[in-house]
């Protein structure tokens, strides 16, 4: 819980804003300088209520000795003299704002919240840096969820190994910033990374491209070609997506995988290679074996050490420190000394939403913010549609229960955003669009009759 020191000579000032208060911070008083000096050495506030003409010294005094003792907690002025110079020389002397008495309670209240909101977010940033800086980082991966710090633990481990690793995980999990950590722990990290994804290259091209060909091999071979094999000589070949090599190419990598040599495409004599190979894919490769589409073989001398990247929603605790991490690197490439604010809205939606696309979503999430704010915070209005409907439904929450909405209006509202979201992914074919929801076309036309939603096509 924050707290806030109020310093005031009058009792009856000290009650009424310790009543004011107390149900959001913990409220000490003390009746002079003196004995608040001694209330802040005990222990820092994070906010103070500063009379100013108190018998003994002035209130205006403590500032300065704040600031000298290095304590920047802002200070709120209370002056009863409404005059507008002491006001002034209060603002000189560092104080974050002042109220005139006999004060409004409730822009009061307001200035205090935000004034504590406002060093709440500030602490929270510098330790979340602090954390992407010292702790929570291993070769370019962040994360402080206990699933994380094993990912670290498993990545140290297998450097120091020459085994083949299979890396799996949904896609956006950070399966190739696992691969080149693994590198760069490695005593290869001198060495070459060369990734390969199998999946984007025509079936036809890829012997060449993992073996390399000789200068006539086939039609188009018009010039000798090295490989990634030979290419990633000394260092790691990252092959990437390696469920999807067509079975003939299973054969041909299992060969080079076991002697560790290879067969430039139109030649025939074997080149030996040295290379760590580490694979990934976002399949059950498991489950391609059984259906016979992986050979089995291939599958258990790649896996000899599987590693599982989790889903973010599965440690939603690396959400805040990810998006630091991004917001950091996002201001250092444009330039900017000083990374924006997320939002109490926006990070709250950040670490509701489900994240499908995983790491990579979130990482585009923080750009789209950053380019929508342009350098101010970001607010939830400039995050991607899909995350600020999570945070929607979050204030709805928050609307009921404060009871500015009942259930009917929470759960309309609701269904309605649902309905629509349902629509905007079916470019508003209400057919498809009633379909992903499991009702007929008919029940949605009803819906959206009842809620006033129209049609778009
Ligand atoms: N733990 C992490 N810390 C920091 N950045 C991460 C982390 N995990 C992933 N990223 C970033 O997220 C993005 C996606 O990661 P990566 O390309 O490694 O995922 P992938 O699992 O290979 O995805 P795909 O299956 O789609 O190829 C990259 O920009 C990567 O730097
Ligand atoms: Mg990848």
């Amino acid at each position: 819980m924050q707290s806030v020191l109020v310093v005031d000579d009058e009792p009856a000032v000290r009650e009424s804003l310790r009543m004011l208060f107390k149900r959001e911070c913990r409220v000490e008083t003390a009746e002079d300088v003196e004995s608040a000096l001694r209330a802040v050495a005990r222990a820092e506030p994070d906010l103070v209520l500063l009379d100013v003409v108190m018998p003994g010294r002035s209130g205006l005094e403590l500032i300065g000795e704040l600031r000298e003792r290095g304590i920047q907690t802002p200070v709120i002025v209370l002056t009863a003299t409404n005059t507008v110079s002491v006001a002034v020389e209060a603002m000189k002397l560092g104080a974050a704002d002042f109220v005139t008495k006999p004060f409004e309670l409730e822009a009061l209240r307001l200035k205090v919240r935000q004034l504590l909101e406002h060093r709440r977010l500030a602490a929270e940033v510098l330790r979340l840096r602090d954390e992407v800086r010292e702790r929570h980082r291993f070769g370019g991966m962040v994360g402080r969820s206990p699933i994380m710090q094993d990912a670290f633990r498993t990545v140290e481990r297998l450097a120091q190994s020459q085994v083949t690793v299979l890396i799996t995980g949904e896609s956006g999990t950070g399966k190739e910033l696992a691969a080149r950590a693994i590198h760069g722990e490695s005593p290869l990290a001198a060495g070459p990374f060369v990734a390969v994804n199998c999946g984007a290259i025509a079936p036809n091209l890829i012997e060449s491209e993992l073996f390399g060909h000789e200068k006539g091999a086939f039609t188009g071979a018009n010039e000798k070609r090295i490989g990634r094999f030979e290419k990633a000589s000394g260092g790691t070949l990252f092959l990437d997506e390696i469920g999807d090599l067509p079975a003939e190419m299973q054969v041909k990598l299992l060969r080079a995988l076991q002697e560790r040599e290879i067969d430039r495409v139109g030649s025939s004599t074997p080149i030996p290679v040295e290379v760590r190979v580490l694979t990934a894919t976002h399949r059950d490769l498991e489950e391609d074996v059984r259906e016979g589409r992986f050979r089995a073989d291939l599958y258990y001398r790649i896996n000899v050490v599987p590693m599982r990247m989790p889903p973010l929603r599965e440690r939603r605790e690396d959400i805040p420190l990810l998006a630091e991490a991004f917001l950091g690197a996002g201001a250092e490439r444009i330039g900017s000394g000083h990374p924006p604010r997320l939002s109490e809205r926006a990070r709250a939606a950040l670490e509701e939403y489900t994240w499908p696309g995983n790491v990579r979503e979130l990482e585009n999430a923080i750009e789209h913010g950053l380019a929508l704010s342009a350098g101010g915070e970001i607010d939830l209005e400039s995050l991607p549609l899909a995350v600020q409907r999570t945070g929607q439904a979050e204030s709805l929450r928050d609307e009921w229960r404060q009871g500015r909405l009942d259930f009917d209006q929470v759960v309309s509202r609701f269904e309605t955003e649902i309905l629509r979201e349902a629509l905007e992914r079916n470019e508003w074919n209400q057919t498809r669009a009633a379909d992903s929801l499991g009702i007929t076309r008919r029940v949605l036309k009803l819906k959206m009759d009842r809620f006033g939603i129209e049609s778009q096509d």
